[in-house]
């Protein structure tokens, strides 16, 4: 018998963001962006789903020390207490939307875990909205 298994990390991060294009009026932001084109923060929260194949050795899929150190050096360490506009060298160009700061953070971490795989980062933005990027 053969099952998929994974395992799930959380982190939390503070950080600053504007929502807003420069190449839109104030209007055109402020319909679409609504109270987000001001700067302001959220207490994110990062989940991130390891699967694979169980080491019989260990019991485990990957070794959450493993996943923790991943996740701090490639990700929480350039977020944490930055505005995610300006500071932050990934997100640079990129509107940090939920959405966006997610795929981001995918990418940086896909890497890092063979021979497991990253199958899922979850960024939860506000006890309302959260964004998934799972692998394909
Ligand atoms: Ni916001």
């Amino acid at each position: 018998m053969s099952a998929n298994v994974s395992i799930t990390r959380r982190a939390t991060f503070a950080a600053a963001h504007i929502l807003c294009r420069d190449d839109w009026s104030d209007e055109k932001n402020r319909e679409v962006f609504g109270a987000c084109t001001t700067d302001h923060g959220h207490n994110y929260v990062i989940e991130v789903t390891v699967g694979g194949v169980l080491d019989p050795d260990t019991g485990m899929v990957v070794n959450l020390k493993h996943v923790d150190a991943v996740l701090r050096r490639e990700f929480v360490d350039a977020v944490d207490h930055r505005h995610l506009n300006r500071d932050v060298e990934f997100l640079r160009g990129v509107i940090p939307t939920a959405e966006n700061v997610a795929m981001a953070a995918f990418h940086r971490l896909e890497p890092h875990f063979k021979p497991a795989r990253l199958m899922k980062v979850r960024v939860v933005e506000t006890e309302n909205n959260a964004a998934e990027v799972t692998a394909e």
